[in-house]
């Protein structure tokens, strides 16, 4: 497990499915926020690679979130668009509609620039987001990503086109929190 100062990323385990597919997949406001694409609603029992991991697939690597207090389930956190040869990837998060506002999103992002950086060896990092999601830019900044644009009317979300923010994080630019490991 990689952790945080409160949190932990560990692998996939099956009980945590229902718990996330009702409060993050199924939640159409949430995922028609998060998702970059249309809602659709998740059945019980789909293979839906958000929550289904497939080891085959080398560019994602999932993780399940847990409050390091108590190894509750809080969320997904998730390295995406690896690239290998130019040495890059997305981040995304999750946190269940319980676990905003506590601080455990900038915690995450700190845990996720460890995996990328430190045990990956990426150079780059990069996270899109609603220009709205002011939670999301601000755990970003706190952890040194950079606004490098605004991708204008870019996503289409609930009857709107909306702006989103592209932030970026070198690897030369990042400063490694001591408890992330
Ligand atoms: C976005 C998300 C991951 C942020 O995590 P979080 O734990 O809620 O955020 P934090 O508590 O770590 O807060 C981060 C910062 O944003 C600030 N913040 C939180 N909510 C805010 C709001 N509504 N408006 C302005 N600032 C806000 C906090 O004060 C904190 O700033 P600080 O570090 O200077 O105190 C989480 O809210 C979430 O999962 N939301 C739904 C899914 C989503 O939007 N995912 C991202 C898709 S790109």
């Amino acid at each position: 497990m990689l952790k945080g100062d409160r949190v932990g990323l560990r692998a996939r385990h099956e009980e945590d499915i229902p718990v996330l597919r009702a409060e993050l997949y199924n939640d159409v406001v949430n995922a028609s926020r998060a998702e970059g694409g249309p809602w659709r609603p998740v059945k019980p029992g789909a293979q839906d690679p958000r929550l289904v991991v497939d080891d085959s697939n080398h560019a994602v690597v999932p993780f399940s979130v847990v409050e390091l207090a108590g190894d509750t389930l809080i969320g997904t956190a998730t390295l995406w668009g690896i690239d290998t040869h130019n040495r890059c990837a997305h981040v995304g998060l999750g946190l269940l509609p319980s676990a905003r506002g506590k601080g455990y999103g900038s915690d995450v992002v700190a845990v996720l620039c460890h995996y990328g950086f430190a045990v990956r060896g990426l150079q780059r990092l990069q996270i899109e987001t609603l220009a709205d999601n002011h939670a999301m830019l601000r755990a970003a900044e706190r952890n040194g990503f950079v606004r490098e644009g605004v991708l204008r009317s870019s996503a289409w979300v609930l009857g709107e086109f909306m702006d989103e923010v592209l932030l970026g994080l070198l690897a030369r630019e990042w400063k490694p929190r001591p408890s992330a490991t």
